[in-house]
């Protein structure tokens, strides 16, 4: 069941985890559209609000899409050095059949827009993280699937999933009510380079 908990702003950006683990609830149509509108809250340079939002709720067809990910990024150059590089265990993963890098989510919430534009993918990920503190505050939990990125822009998928061939795939983010209790983030100090006063 899914717990209206309404957490104030800062325990919800405290609380908000990478979610990799869901159960099998269906998450319903009018609890989406909530985290759409709290999505086009995010700021938007100029006020265009270029963002256009797809809504995956097939299983076999994010299992088809998951799939053709893991065969896409193990083909790329670029992506296979820079996993190996950051995190060799990421790399394994996509050599697992059984993997699936949307972790069997039911949900999964594409931001992306109709055309390119300066600021477009910044004010997608503005979203993207309302969305994500909104279903935090709701009892939900999310993950950004970066590992989404290159297949959701294939032209066939695009096509697919109404995207204009101008416009792009962006933040792909799954969302559904976590399995178990997620224990808190931890984070480095802040980093200040300069404190000009
Ligand atoms: C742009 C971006 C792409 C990400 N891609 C993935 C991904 O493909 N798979 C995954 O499991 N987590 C992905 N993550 C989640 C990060 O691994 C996670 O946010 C990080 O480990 C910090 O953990 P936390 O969000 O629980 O604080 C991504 C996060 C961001 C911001």
């Amino acid at each position: 069941m899914l717990a209206e908990t309404k957490l104030d702003t800062l325990s919800a950006i405290y609380q908000r985890r990478a979610v990799r683990g869901y159960t099998a609830e269906k998450i319903e149509k009018a609890t989406i559209e909530q985290l759409l509108d709290a999505a086009v809250h995010a700021p938007t340079a100029v006020h265009r609000e270029p963002w256009a939002f797809v809504v995956i709720q097939n299983k076999e067809r994010l299992r088809q899409y998951s799939d053709r990910a893991k065969s896409l990024l193990l083909a790329q150059q670029e992506a296979t050095s820079f996993f190996r590089a950051a995190e060799p265990q990421a790399l394994a993963v996509l050599s697992d059949p059984n993997f699936n890098i949307f972790y069997d989510a039911g949900t999964l919430v594409v931001i992306g827009c109709k055309a390119r534009g300066p600021f477009v993918e910044a004010d997608c990920w503005l979203a993207a993280e309302n969305l994500m503190l909104a279903a935090t505050a709701r009892g939900l939990g999310t993950c950004c699937i970066g590992f989404a990125v290159a297949v959701l822009n294939t032209p066939d998928v695009k096509r697919e999933l109404g995207i204009p061939e101008a416009g792009a795939a962006v933040a792909p983010i799954i969302v559904g009510v976590p399995k178990g209790p997620i224990p808190a983030g931890t984070r480095k100090a802040p980093v200040v380079l300069s404190w000009v006063s």
